[in-house]
């Protein structure tokens, strides 16, 4: 042993979510998603791929889970769908969807899997979508239904709750770009949507915290570490703009200090606040800073930016790919040391009491060789040098408490559907047969030695 020892009690995970490995898209009552809406829809995922089957898991989870068992997981991410529990969006119950969620739980307690539920990972009820989805209050106050529900029907044996992942991502590529569900490119819609979002997160936490006695609530927030290319004014005035839009805009009204003013006067001089911040009603900033007690951070890479000022003043960011660095497939570049300074940055600046990394992962297309093996070395390579970045935020006296592997298995990768893996176990989806990849034995061994 060279001695990175991570804490005892390390929550040492890997994390999925429904709509990318559960498929049966329509199976046991399940109604349609704004996600079968928007796959179904000619044109807008690479391949024309779909989540219909997936990974097939909703048929295969025993074999998932003792798969998870023999590499060891101490914990286990995973999403709900609420077309399974709620198929009206509000309303009744389908006790066929929450069934199947409800012997998953026990089946990972069993396996001595700590179940992480994720509420929201996407996959909105097309039913609630038609009337407004997130842009629309009522859906804040449908979210909060379900969290209630589920959270009664669960809530005896989960403890670790995800109100919301990324909703950064979801306002930005479903309402302002209009490149995932439902594929709306309205710059105020994205604004409001985003609004709602947090609104129905702070509305969760407490129904959760209710409902789940002792139950630890948090939110998975995507990170854009947002690093000028120099040091001229305009680049660190990019990085304070993309950093304000991805981070504070989410992270300063959940730690209580209202949207930061500077993004507020760029959005307002952008035309996407054209009826001001009317959507905050009054009481919505103390809902959404409701207490939780952790907090979730998706890490994948960093953002590099120069800026340039419009002829009317304002600044206007673009990201730069340097040219020395190393790229994923999904040409993110491998930079660890990020999460390092994201790590002490969040701790510094909003102390949560407790961080958790909800996402780190490369997409790589290793294959296997004739012998069956997937020699991911380039994967290894990344979730090592990531570790030990963790592991000096630690040191550094970061309360992280856990970290989870995107993925558990290759999945459906939104819009490039099923042509990047993320997976440390490599899924055959012509035959659904699953195989541990290189990566998978080596974070096994990782969490053996609680380190290495
Ligand atoms: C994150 C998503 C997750 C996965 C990874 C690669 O933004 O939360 O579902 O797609 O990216």
């Amino acid at each position: 042993m060279t001695g990175v020892l991570f804490p005892q009690d390390f929550a040492w995970g890997a994390a999925t979510a429904a709509y990318q490995i559960e498929g049966a898209w329509n199976e046991d009552g399940k109604s349609e998603s704004i996600w079968d809406r928007f796959t179904h829809t000619p044109g807008k995922i690479r391949n024309g791929d779909t989540g219909d089957v997936a990974c097939d898991h909703y048929h295969r989870w025993r074999d998932d889970i003792t798969l998870m068992r023999e590499l060891g997981l101490r914990a286990y991410r995973f999403s709900i769908a609420w077309t399974r529990v709620l198929p009206g969006g509000r309303g009744a119950l389908n006790a066929r969807g929450i069934d199947f969620y409800s012997r998953l739980v026990d089946a990972l307690l069993e396996a001595h899997i700590t179940p992480f539920v994720t509420l929201y990972h996407w996959d909105l009820p097309q039913t609630l979508q038609d009337r407004g989805g997130w842009v629309s209050r009522e859906t804040a106050q449908a979210f909060a239904e379900y969290a209630d529900a589920v959270s009664r029907a669960l809530g005896d044996r989960v403890k670790y709750w995800i109100t919301h992942n990324e909703p950064h991502i979801v306002a930005l590529m479903g309402y302002q770009l209009g490149l995932h569900a439902p594929g709306i490119a309205d710059g105020a819609s994205a604004l409001k949507a985003s609004h709602h979002l947090m609104l129905s997160h702070g509305w969760a936490a407490p129904i959760i915290h209710q409902n789940s006695a002792g139950a630890q609530v948090g939110i998975a927030l995507n990170t854009a570490l947002a690093m000028p290319a120099t040091s001229r004014h305009a680049d660190a005035d990019a990085a304070r703009q993309l950093d304000g839009r991805v981070q504070r805009w989410f992270l300063d009204p959940l730690y209580g200090r209202h949207y930061p003013a500077d993004i507020v006067a760029e959005y307002t001089a952008a035309g996407f606040l054209p009826h001001g911040m009317s959507f905050v009603e009054p009481g919505d900033m103390r809902a959404i800073a409701a207490p939780i007690e952790f907090l979730g951070v998706n890490y994948y890479s960093r953002s590099l930016v120069t800026g340039t000022t419009a002829p009317d003043g304002t600044i206007v960011h673009e990201t730069v790919r340097p040219s020395q660095a190393e790229y994923t497939d999904m040409g993110w570049e491998v930079y660890p040391d990020g999460l390092y300074q994201l790590l002490c940055r969040l701790h510094f600046d909003y102390r949560p009491a407790k961080i958790f990394v909800t996402e780190n992962g490369a997409s790589y297309s290793d294959a296997p060789d004739a012998r069956g093996v997937v020699d991911d070395s380039r994967r290894i390579d990344y979730l090592r040098a990531h570790l030990a970045a963790a592991h000096r935020a630690i040191q550094a006296g970061v309360p992280l408490a856990g970290y989870f592997v995107w993925s558990l298995m290759d999945n459906f990768e939104w819009t490039y559907g099923y042509s990047q893996r993320f997976g440390i176990v490599w899924i055959d989806y012509a035959t659904q047969k699953r195989i541990p990849k290189a990566s998978a034995r080596w974070y096994a061994g990782v969490i053996r030695q609680n380190g290495w």
